[in-house]
């Protein structure tokens, strides 16, 4: 499997490189009807783009997305839907003092055992610039999840080492860390300033909250809807751990505090984070993701060259010192993706929508 393709129902498949033409994806299996604009994709994609503080990289893209195909008169016709975002703001010149040395903690070294030889050029396939395809497939599915009342709220629980205490939804789209404490948010921001003085970076942890999902998402036991929410969200490049619900703390508690136990009134609690058995329960889904420091750093580090020799290297070019606030729309985006596509399973075997619908 060549792996630039995901899903069962609903399937989107990414294509183009950081330092090529453009970045682009073709999403088949949209059922025909969706009222479908660019401006509902631009919206999404503008909340993933570079430099959009100082604490993102400078890369100045416009990311504007064209529809190509699969719409007429503003409605999805049930027709491959392709997207294209050209790039623009293309300096492959930062990147030539890297073409014969494997950057620490990039996929340098991977990519050219794999293909033998590799796009250096802005990392190529393996650049952040390829979650703006995913993004702006995401905005397709989010739209077809939000018709049937289902909403996804992604934000930065902590970065640089520092954690959120208190949660104000309203704060999220309006601070550049896109973090839920206020206070918190401030201290990652005057953290990530001293990283960037130094020419260093860090990483995070992102929270996603998914409400109105019924109960019986999911196709045990291969298709369990916490494993395909794993898989989309692990493919994200960066992301290093998946958990849903009390996920490694439910390691050290004990079954009475750790069951969700239920009465007249439903469930007391939501440990499983609206998923037990693979399926949805029908209450709120909620995981994180652990996002690596960006790899791309100043401070001189050692590596090989592709002659096997011992060498210097310190990254040139415009990166992300911190990834995390960029990365949110791209787990909400996955985050849709998955759930629409076992949505539309769920039909295609039953030939009904889910219960309480
Ligand atoms: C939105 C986004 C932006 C990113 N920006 C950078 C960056 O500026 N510098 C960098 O080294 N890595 C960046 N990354 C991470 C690399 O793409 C990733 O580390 C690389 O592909 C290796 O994959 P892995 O970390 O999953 O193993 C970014 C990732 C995302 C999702």
């Amino acid at each position: 499997m060549p792996g630039s393709s995901l899903g069962h129902y609903l399937i989107i498949s990414t294509f183009g490189e950081s330092h090529g033409v453009g970045i682009g994806v073709i999403v088949d299996g949209i059922p025909p009807g969706l009222e479908i604009s660019e401006e509902v994709v631009q919206k999404q994609l503008n909340r993933r783009k570079p430099g959009q503080s100082d604490i993102t990289t400078s890369r100045s893209e416009a990311d504007r997305v064209k529809i190509l195909s699969g719409v007429f008169e503003g409605k999805s016709t049930g027709t491959p839907l392709a997207m294209l975002l050209y790039n623009s703001d293309v300096r492959s010149s930062d990147y030539e003092g890297i073409v014969k040395k494997f950057r620490p903690g990039h996929a340098d070294y991977t990519y050219l055992k794999k293909y033998g030889f590799r796009d250096w050029r802005g990392s190529g396939r393996a650049s952040g610039r390829e979650t703006a395809a995913r993004v702006a497939a995401g905005a397709i599915a989010r739209r077809w999840l939000e018709e049937r009342g289902v909403s996804i709220l992604g934000f930065v629980r902590s970065a640089a080492g520092i954690s959120c205490k208190t949660f104000d939804m309203d704060y999220i789209e309006k601070n550049p860390m896109r973090t839920c404490d206020r206070i918190a948010g401030q201290k990652m921001e005057a953290r990530i300033r001293e990283l960037i003085e130094i020419g260093d970076s860090a990483g995070g942890v992102i929270e996603c909250r998914i409400n109105g999902v019924p109960p019986g998402l999911g196709e045990p036991v291969f298709d369990k809807l916490e494993a395909n929410l794993g898989k989309a969200i692990l493919s994200i490049g960066a992301i290093r751990g998946f958990e849903i619900g009390a996920g490694f703390r439910a390691a050290e508690m004990r079954g009475s505090e750790h069951n969700d136990q239920m009465d007249s009134n439903g469930f007391r609690n939501n440990n499983a984070g609206g998923i037990i058995g693979g399926i949805s329960t029908g209450q709120e889904i909620v995981f994180r993701a652990a996002v690596k420091p960006a790899s791309s750093i100043s401070l001189p580090q050692t590596t090989r060259n592709t002659d096997g020799e011992t060498v210097d290297i310190s990254t040139e070019g415009r990166h992300d010192p911190i990834i995390c606030p960029r990365v949110v729309p791209v787990i909400e985006a996955m985050a849709a993706i998955t759930l629409m596509d076992q949505w539309l399973g769920y039909r295609a075997l039953r030939g009904i929508d889910p219960p309480n619908h």
